[in-house]
This record gives structure tokens, sequence and C-alpha cells, in this order.
């Protein structure tokens, strides 16, 4: 029971501590349901030509966004990303990436 109060402990502070540097993880998830989950899947599996993104940390799935953003050629198929990728605000940005490197394992 302790062990598990400690968890809970750990995890509330490493959720506070992103929360306050790198995004609103929930915010993130309301993101990510609105688009994202269509190609990347509900645990970011991907599917077909639509890549995983499972296991990603939150700065690799900032840049990759912000590269998309900046209509940057990344993969084959960065155009389909780019139409997504544009509309994205630094904030949302954020969140999102706090929310896949969280949530999806
Ligand atoms: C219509 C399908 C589609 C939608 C919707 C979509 N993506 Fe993607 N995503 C792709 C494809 C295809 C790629 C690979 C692009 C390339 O080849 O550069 C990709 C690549 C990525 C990558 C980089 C993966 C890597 O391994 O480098 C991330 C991160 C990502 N998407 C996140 C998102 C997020 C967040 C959203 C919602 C805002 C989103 N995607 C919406 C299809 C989609």
């Amino acid at each position: 029971m302790k062990r598990l109060q400690l968890l809970a402990i750990c995890a509330a502070v490493a959720l506070g501590a992103l929360e306050a540097q790198a995004g609103d993880v929930a915010a993130g998830e309301a993101r990510y349901a609105e688009t994202c989950v269509t190609c990347h899947g509900n645990a970011g599996k991907g599917m077909a030509s639509f890549p995983a993104i499972v296991g990603r940390d939150a700065d690799y799935i900032a840049s990759r966004l912000t590269q998309y953003r900046a209509k940057e050629q990344v993969g084959p198929n960065s155009a389909i990303m780019i139409s997504w990728a544009v509309p994205l605000s630094d904030e949302e940005i954020a969140n999102l990436a706090a929310y896949i490197s969280t949530t999806f394992r």
C-alpha cells in the first residue's frame, strides 16, 4: 500500500512538472482526439503508411511537429503531416508532445 501511495505521489509530481514546463496532458489528449487519432490511432501505433509515434519523448514529438509546421520535408509523406501541423500553435504542440510522450508506451 505504501508503495502505491509513493508511486501515486511520484506520478503526480512528475505530471505537475511536465505541465509546468512542457504542456498540458489533458489539453493534448483533447487535441489529439480531434484529428491525430484518425491516422496515428488511439495508442499511437499508427497504421499502414501512418507511422507509430509511441515511445517517443516530448522533445522529439515537439521538434517533428515544429518541422512539419514550417513545411519541412522530413520523410516521404511529409506533405500529409504538414497540412495537419500548419494550424498548430506552440501551446498545442507542447500539449500534444506532453500527452503523446507520457501516455503512449
Ligand atoms: C491523414 C493522416 C495523419 C493525420 C491526421 C496526422 N498525421 Fe502525423 N503523420 C502522418 C504521416 C503520413 C507521417 C509521416 C510523414 C513523413 O513521411 O514525413 C506522420 C508523422 C508524424 C510524426 C513524426 C513521426 C516520426 O517518427 O518522426 C508525428 C510526431 C506526428 N505525425 C504527429 C501527429 C499529430 C500530433 C497529429 C495531430 C495534430 C497528426 N500527426 C495527424 C499522418 C497523419
